[in-house]
């Protein structure tokens, strides 16, 4: 990946800090969505109230950056603890041992959080943040940790607030479009090489699932040139198939649950389904999904053997090549974005809801736990969690690159992940 190695080099404060500032500024409007009423419920049963998260934010960059990797001294040791805690409960009963009923006023956890702001500003700022010599510091490592962490919150943040009632919520008007079913096509790729996970020196970050950099030979298939959209859906759900989370029935017609409101089901939107559903639907048809080698091959993949950035090229992230970084909340139609097509002509492979992959989460050769977050990737190499790759439309555009991953268990039904498949 000889292009991204131009992106690597010292770290730029000035940059750094407004990337704080703009993820803090995200986080405030995403909590600010909430009713007080709705404060400390938790729409998913797994996962944390939302008082946790506001103070989770702050919590977990000023432990991160400061106090562990700067060795600065605690600013508030009790609020510290109660917001440490980053992986979500794994069982109904690990949520219920995390019940309580005394979480810090909506104040207090604001004031706590600007505190912390102040002191990581401070850090970006003016101290040693890249040291060779220290393992958390080592290329600006823990700076960049505390950035992708928020981005990636500010994502799991929308899927719980998706769950919540709408009385519940302060709604953010936008128009919904849906548009002509993209007509099915399949896409020969031929036999080739594809590049999975990256180098350290090529990238400015990556988390530790990201390294090392491998080839793998990829035989030849052929991958629809977009993905299942709710419209193929209906197909499957007449012959037996399952309902997605987000589909609800009303008075014998189905309906589609956005973010803030319910709305007739747009058929040409990708089906947003689990990585179970999205099998089945796939078995259904007489095909596969694709391996996270072949994702790689589709999307980043070109004739003559190299490989590119971005499916579309060497040009970053912008509005014109895909459904990401909060320009809307919900997909739009599937191949809205014809100038983020692959150099195969593969369509939204980034942007519009992840796509499931049919690969297990797991290290690639080389695999080290990372100096700042050890816990990670490695609580996850389980067995049971699935490789997603791409973006949705609420994906940070930073987070978008070749070898970021994400992964979820193959059942977790609130997330945007939509998939196609391959024979
Ligand atoms: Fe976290």
């Amino acid at each position: 990946m000889d292009l991204l190695a131009t992106t690597a080099g010292r770290l730029d404060r000035a940059e750094l800090l407004a990337r704080y500032r703009r993820n803090r500024e995200r986080s405030a409007r995403l909590f600010g969505l909430i009713r007080d009423g709705a404060y400390e419920s938790q729409p998913i049963p797994l996962r944390h109230p939302f008082a946790f998260y506001e103070g989770h934010l702050p919590a977990f960059s000023f432990l991160t950056l400061n106090e562990r990797a700067l060795g600065e001294t605690p600013l508030d040791p009790a609020l510290e603890r109660l917001f440490e805690r980053g992986i979500d409960p794994g069982t109904i009963d690990d949520a219920r041992r995390y019940r309580r009923s005394d979480w810090p006023s909506r104040d207090q956890i604001a004031q706590f959080g600007r505190a912390c702001d102040e002191r990581v500003e401070a850090a970006i700022r003016t101290a040693r943040i890249e040291d060779a010599n220290v393992p958390r510091l080592v290329r600006g490592e823990s700076v960049h940790t505390i950035l992708e962490h928020e981005q990636m919150h500010h994502e799991t943040l929308t899927y719980i607030i998706h769950q919540l009632d709408a009385a519940d919520k302060n709604r953010v008007a936008h128009e919904h479009r849906d548009g002509p079913l993209p007509a099915a096509r399949y896409i020969d790729v031929p036999t080739g090489v594809a590049t999975v996970g990256a180098l350290r020196d090529d990238i400015p970050f990556g988390w530790d699932n990201e390294f090392e950099a491998h080839a793998q030979d990829v035989p030849a298939f052929s991958i629809a040139a977009y993905p299942v959209t709710n419209g193929d859906w209906l197909a499957f759900v007449a012959d037996g198939g399952p309902t997605p989370a987000f589909w609800v029935e009303r008075d014998g017609a189905w309906r589609l649950r956005t973010v803030f409101e319910e709305i007739a089901l747009p058929r040409s939107w990708p089906v947003y389904v689990t990585h179970r559903q999205a099998s089945a639907y796939a078995r259904w048809a007489g095909m596969r999904l694709p391996t996270e080698a072949e994702y790689h091959r589709a999307a980043y993949g070109a004739p003559g053997g190299i490989e590119r950035p971005f499916p579309w090229g060497a040009e970053p992230a912008s509005p014109e090549r895909g459904n990401f970084d909060f320009t809307r909340f919900d997909p739009e139609p599937a191949g809205a974005h014809p100038l983020g097509a692959s150099a195969w002509g593969v369509h939204e492979l980034v942007g519009n809801g992840w796509e499931w992959t049919a690969s297990l989460f797991e290290p690639f050769p080389g695999f080290t736990p990372m100096a700042s977050y050890p816990q990670y990737s490695a609580d996850f190499f389980d067995g049971k969690h699935y490789v997603m790759k791409g973006a949705s439309p609420v994906t940070a555009s930073e987070l978008i690159r070749p070898s970021f991953r994400n992964w979820f268990f193959d059942d977790y039904p609130y997330m945007y992940a939509k998939f196609r498949c391959v024979y």
